[in-house]
C-alpha cells in the first residue's frame, strides 16, 4: 500500500517525502515539475536511504494519473501540486483556477475510479482572508483576498461536500501559516524561481549576494514595530504535521479543517534581526511602499492541530532562519547547480 504525493518535488511535498519515508510508508511521487525539480527527490533519496518511484505528470491528464494508480495500490493521496504565487493568481486566474480547481477534480475522479476515499490536502491560512480577530481559528468564516485563495477555498468546499456525499471518504484540509526553513542537512530547501514573492527566500538571496538589498513592504502597519506580523513555522515540523494528519485520517471519516501553525507572530523586522543574530550575515534593506493585500497581522490558533494531531510545532524561528540559510549557502543556484 502507498501514498501518492502530488507536487512532492515541490519545497513542502519534499519535506513531507523525506518524513513519510522515515516513518516507514511507501510512497508515489506525482509531479509535473513545472514549479519544482526532479533533483529534490534525488536528494529525498539520499537524505532517507529509501527508494520510491517519481512520475511526470500533470494532474490533469487522466490518462497517465490512472495508470499511476493501477501501477500502485495507492491507499491515501496527500494532495501539495497548486501553483502558489498569490501575485501572479491575480494577473493569471484562469491558469490558477485550471490548474489548482480542475486538476483537483481530475485527481478525486480518479480516485473514485480505484476507491480511494483519503485525501490530506495543501491548503493555507489565506483562505481566512482578510479576517482580523487573532489568533485565526477554524470556526472563523473563510473569505479569500485572491484568486490563488479561491482556489483553496474551492477545493476545501469540493472536499466538504464529497465528505457530505459519502460518509466513508476522508479529508483533512490542513491550512499552513507561512512555511520556512528546510532540513537540516541542507539537501532540500525553498527553490522558487525567478525574483522570490516570499520573505525569506528573499532574505536569504540577499545574504548570499545573488540580491542587493530587501524591500519591507511598510513600516506603518498597526505592530509594534510598524512590520506586518506572520505565524513562521519550520517546513519540518509542517512536514510531521502531515504524517500526524495521515494517522488521523486513517481512523477517522469526514472532512476537518486544521491549522498548521506555531501561534507565535514574528515582524518582518523581527525576521531580519534574527537572520543577522543567528546566521552572522548583515540583510540590507529599506522600507518600500505596502505592498496590496498584505494584512497586519496573521497568527494561528493551536488548539485544533494539538487536540486532533496531538501534533504542535516544536522549532523556533532561530531554527527556521540558521536552516534556511544553510540551504541557500550550499545551493546558491537551487537545484540548478
Ligand atoms: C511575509 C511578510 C510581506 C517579501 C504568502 C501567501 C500565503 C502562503 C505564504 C502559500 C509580509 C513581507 C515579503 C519582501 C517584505 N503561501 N515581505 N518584503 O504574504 O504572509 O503569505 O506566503 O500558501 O498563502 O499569501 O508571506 O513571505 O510573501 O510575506 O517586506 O520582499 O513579509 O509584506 O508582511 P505572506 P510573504
Amino acid at each position: 500500500m502507498s501514498v501518492l504525493l502530488t507536487g512532492a518535488a515541490g519545497y513542502v511535498g519534499s519535506h513531507a517525502c523525506v518524513e513519510l519515508l522515515n516513518q516507514g510508508y511507501s510512497i508515489v511521487s506525482a509531479d509535473n515539475y513545472v514549479n519544482s525539480s526532479p533533483v529534490a527527490l534525488e536528494r529525498v533519496r539520499q537524505i532517507t536511504g529509501r527508494d520510491f518511484p517519481a512520475y511526470e505528470t500533470d494532474l490533469r491528464d487522466e490518462e497517465k494519473l490512472r495508470a499511476i494508480f493501477r501501477a500502485h495500490k495507492i491507499e491515501s493521496v496527500i494532495h501539495f501540486a497548486g501553483l502558489k504565487a498569490v501575485g501572479e493568481s491575480v494577473k493569471k486566474p484562469l491558469e490558477y483556477y485550471d490548474n489548482n480547481l480542475y486538476g483537483s477534480i481530475v485527481l478525486l475522479k480518479i480516485m473514485r475510479e480505484f476507491g480511494v476515499k483519503s485525501m490530506i490536502f495543501s491548503s493555507s491560512a489565506t483562505v481566512y482572508g482578510a479576517a482580523t480577530k487573532m489568533p485565526l481559528d477554524e470556526k472563523m468564516p473563510l473569505g479569500c483576498v485572491n484568486p490563488y485563495g479561491w482556489t483553496k477555498f474551492a477545493i476545501e468546499q469540493l472536499l466538504r461536500d464529497l465528505c457530505l456525499a459519502d460518509p466513508d471518504f476522508s479529508a483533512v484540509l490542513l491550512r499552513y501559516f507561512n512555511p520556512v526553513g528546510s532540513h537540516k542537512s541542507g539537501l532540500i530547501g525553498d527553490n522558487p524561481s525567478g525574483i522570490p514573492n516570499n520573505l525569506i527566500p528573499y532574505v536569504t538571496r540577499v545574504a548570499v549576494g545573488e540580491l542587493e538589498r530587501l524591500p519591507v513592504f511598510g513600516n506603518d502597519y498597526n505592530t509594534p514595530d510598524g512590520t506586518p506580523l506572520r505565524d513562521y513555522i519550520h517546513v519540518c515540523d509542517l512536514a510531521r504535521g502531515h504524517a500526524a494528519a495521515m494517522a488521523y485520517a486513517a481512523a477517522h471519516k469526514g472532512c476537518e479543517a486544521i491549522n498548521l501553525g506555531t501561534g507565535k507572530a514574528s515582524s518582518v523586522l523581527d525576521v531580519i534581526h534574527t537572520f543577522e543574530r543567528v546566521n552572522g550575515v548583515p540583510i540590507p534593506h529599506f522600507i518600500a511602499p505596502r505592498r496590496a493585500g498584505d494584512a497586519d497581522e496573521s497568527w494561528s490558533s493551536t488548539e485544533k492541530a494539538e487536540r486532533l494531531l496531538g501534533w504542535k510545532a516544536e522549532k523556533g524561528l532561530d531554527d527556521m532562519l540558521r536552516d534556511a540559510w544553510r540551504w541557500q549557502r550550499q545551493n546558491p543556484k537551487g537545484y540548478h547547480a
